[in-house]
């Protein structure tokens, strides 16, 4: 039972992982005992991650990644198979956020979310699940958002993103389980990262301490647990969909939340 939660032996890559939640979920997993491909398309912040999870004795390596790039996920997959002998779990977390009202949104802004939050999430499921098929084994976890369940004003570009990698989620579920491939989604709550800080972060790195008290006391109002979330507490939710103890677990979102939305 003590071991359900053990990765000890296992590759796993996670995009974005140079900041925030991705930095978050890669240091767990490495934690658990995974070798752990940190990849971002801010190569020094994936190799600061990758240096930070070394030094407290874990296993990484960094990688350069544009995940809106179908021709770079690819390659980094395949080099990770071929590098580690194998893939077992692809967290596609690398994503940004616009906030604009829907009738100020413009196509690019459109285009570029959905680039990288829906085509790069598709990308990674694409080049991963091939490898596990093939292994007949691996955990895909793809990052939404509780912006899926809530549609807040505004971010309409990352909330349809976000619903549509539950879509891809729960298709790529059915259609990789009979070959032993999981693939399930994590929708946190918020977790206070450079996606929150630049609501009340100014260009010089000021914090204005009650623009960010409003910001995220909203939320922790909200939440029955009286807190927001963390990058850890993400990254706990990664490891168990990553891990044993959640074999019998596929097509599902799981929301580390605090308690905020129970649909
Ligand atoms: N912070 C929150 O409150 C929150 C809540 C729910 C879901 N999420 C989701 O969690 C994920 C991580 O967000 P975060 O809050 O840690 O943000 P963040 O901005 O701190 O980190 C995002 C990381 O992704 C990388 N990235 C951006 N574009 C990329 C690309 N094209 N290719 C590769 N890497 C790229 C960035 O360099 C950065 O390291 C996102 O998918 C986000 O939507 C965040």
């Amino acid at each position: 039972m003590g071991r359900a939660f053990d990765l000890t032996g296992r590759v796993a890559i996670v995009t974005g992982a140079g900041h925030g939640i991705g930095q978050g979920v890669a240091r767990v997993l490495a934690a658990a005992g995974a070798v752990v491909v940190c990849a971002d398309v801010d190569a020094g912040a994936a190799g600061a991650t990758s240096e930070e999870i070394a030094a407290a004795g874990g296993s990484a390596a960094p990688a350069a990644v544009d995940v809106s790039r179908r021709d770079q996920v690819h390659d980094l997959v395949r080099a990770t198979a071929s590098e580690h002998g194998r893939v077992d779990v692809m967290c596609n977390n690398a994503g940004i956020i616009i906030d604009v009202p829907v009738l100020d949104l413009s196509e690019e802004q459109l285009d570029r979310v959905l680039a990288v939050n829906l085509k790069g999430v598709l990308f990674g499921c694409q080049a991963a699940g091939a490898v596990m098929r093939s292994q007949r084994a691996g955990s895909i976890i793809n990052m939404a958002s509780g912006a899926f369940d809530t549609a807040p004003a505004r971010l309409v570009a990352y909330s349809i993103s976000k619903a549509g990698v539950v879509q891809i989620t729960r298709t790529l579920a059915k259609e990789l389980g009979p070959d032993g491939v999981r693939v399930n989604a994590i929708a946190p709550g918020l977790v206070e990262t450079d996606i929150t800080r630049r609501h009340y972060t100014a260009e010089d790195g000021t914090v204005d301490e009650d623009k960010r008290e409003r910001f995220l006391g909203r939320s922790r109002d909200l939440a029955p647990l009286r807190r927001i979330g963390t990058t850890e507490d993400v990254g706990h939710a990664a490891l168990y969909l990553a891990s044993e103890a959640a074999r019998f677990v596929t097509g599902q979102v799981l929301r580390p939340n605090g308690g905020v939305s129970m649909p």
